[in-house]
C-alpha cells in the first residue's frame, strides 16, 4: 500500500497533473513497452499484443481549486473549484497552494461559532464564501501567489481497520489498480493501452482525446463508485457496499456498459471466485463515457472500487475490494480476446 499512499498524497488538479503523472511514470518504467505523454497531458503506457486493442483508463486528476483572487491588503486567497465539492466538507481544512516558487501550506478558516448570528448559522455555505489563509502579510502573498496557482487539500493516507482512507482515492485507487495489474500481467493477446487520463473531474476530457488517438475496440474505466452503506441510507440507495467486492458497472449517467463486457466480466469473476457486485450509479460518470463516444465508438465498461465519503478527504475503500479489482482486471486483460461483442 506504500504506492497507493504516494499516489493519494500527490497533487494533481485538473489540467495540472504533472506531479502525479511523474509518480505513475516512475512506477510503470520498465513494466511496459511504450510510455508517452500526449498534448493534453495524458500518460499512455502500452503493452503490445496482436489484438484486440484495449484501453484501460484511470484518471490522474483530483478535485481541487485554482487561486482566483489575492487580497492585497491581508493576503487572503479566494479559490475557484475545479471539480464537484460539497462546501460542507471544506471548512477547517488545510490545503497546499502550489506556487511558482514552491508549495505553501494554507488554512480554510471559518468564523468561530461564538460570533455567528442565528441567521448566519442557517445560511447555506458556498465555496465562493471560503478563503485561504497563508499566514503571511498581503505584500508577501502578492509576491508568491498568482491567479491560477493550483490548490489541493492536504491529508495523510492511513489504514482504518480493514479500510484505507485519504484524499483523492478518487481516482488514485483506480490508478493503483491499473499499475498493480500491469505489473502482474503475464500472457495476453490483447494490445493493451493504459491511460492515466487528465481532466476527468471537469468532464472526461482526457479520456475523449486519448481514445480518439488509440481507437480502442474495448475501453475499461477504473474509478471509484459510491458506497453509501452508512447509517441513514436505505438499502436501495446505497449503490454498492464496502467489502462485497469489485463493482461491475451496468450504468451511470455518462455511459451504459456494453452488455457483452458485463456478461464476460461476471463470468470471469465467478470462474475465478473473485467477489463482485453489480452497480448502477444514478448520478456521476467515469472515463468510460468519454471512451465510448470517441470516433465511431468503443465497447466500454467500468470496474469500480466501492468508496465511502466520495469527494471528501476521508474517502475510504476496502482493501479486499481493491484486491478484487486488481484480480478481475488481470483476468480480463489475459482473456479479453475471447469476449463476444455481438449485440
Ligand atoms: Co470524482
Ligand atoms: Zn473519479
Amino acid at each position: 500500500m506504500e504506492l497507493l499512499k504516494r499516489l493519494s498524497e500527490a497533487a494533481g488538479v485538473p489540467g495540472r497533473e504533472e506531479e502525479i503523472r511523474e509518480i505513475i511514470k516512475q512506477a510503470l518504467t520498465g513494466q511496459v513497452d511504450e510510455l508517452t505523454v500526449d498534448r493534453l497531458g495524458n500518460l499512455i503506457a502500452r503493452k503490445k499484443g496482436q489484438g484486440p486493442k484495449v484501453a484501460v483508463a484511470a484518471h490522474m486528476d483530483e478535485i481541487g481549486f485554482l487561486v482566483s483572487h489575492v487580497d492585497e491588503k491581508k493576503g487572503f486567497l479566494r479559490i475557484e473549484p475545479v471539480g464537484g465539492f460539497d462546501p460542507r466538507t471544506l471548512v477547517a481544512k488545510r490545503v497546499t497552494v502550489h506556487t511558482g516558487s514552491g508549495p505553501l501550506v494554507g488554512l480554510i478558516g471559518t468564523k468561530p461559532v461564538h460570533i455567528l448570528t442565528e441567521e448566519e448559522k442557517k445560511k447555506e455555505l458556498k465555496i465562493s464564501d471560503l478563503f485561504v489563509d497563508l499566514g503571511l502579510p498581503g505584500d508577501r502573498v502578492k509576491e508568491l501567489v498568482r491567479v491560477g496557482d493550483p490548490v489541493t487539500l492536504r491529508q495523510d493516507f492511513v489504514e482504518v481497520g480493514e479500510l484505507v482512507s485519504g484524499k483523492a482515492l478518487d481516482d488514485r485507487v483506480g490508478v493503483y489498480v491499473a499499475i498493480e495489474a500491469l505489473r502482474r500481467l503475464e500472457a495476453h493477446r490483447a494490445d493493451i493501452y493504459f491511460v492515466g487520463t487528465v481532466q476527468e473531474e471537469v468532464g472526461l476530457r482526457g479520456a475523449r482525446t486519448s481514445a480518439f488517438a488509440i481507437a480502442p475496440e474495448i475501453g475499461v474505466a477504473l474509478d471509484v463508485t459510491l458506497a453509501c452503506d452508512t447509517p441513514g441510507v436505505e438499502a436501495h440507495k446505497q449503490v454498492t457496499q464496502l467489502g462485497k467486492g469489485v463493482a461491475i458497472k451496468v450504468k451511470d449517467s455518462a455511459s451504459i456498459s456494453h452488455p457483452g463486457l458485463v456478461r464476460f466480466l461476471v463470468g470471469l469473476a465467478e470462474e475465478k471466485k473473485i467477489p463482485y457486485q453489480l452497480e448502477i450509479l444514478p448520478r456521476g460518470g467515469t472515463d468510460a463515457g468519454g471512451m465510448q463516444l470517441a470516433r465511431e465508438g468503443a465497447a466500454v465498461v467500468t470496474l469500480s472500487i466501492p468508496t465511502r465519503y466520495v469527494h471528501s478527504v476521508v474517502e475510504a475503500a476496502h482493501k479486499q475490494d481493491i484486491r478484487a479489482a486488481i484480480d478481475l482486471l488481470v483476468a480480463f486483460l489475459e482473456r479479453c480476446h475471447e469476449v463476444d461483442l455481438r449485440l
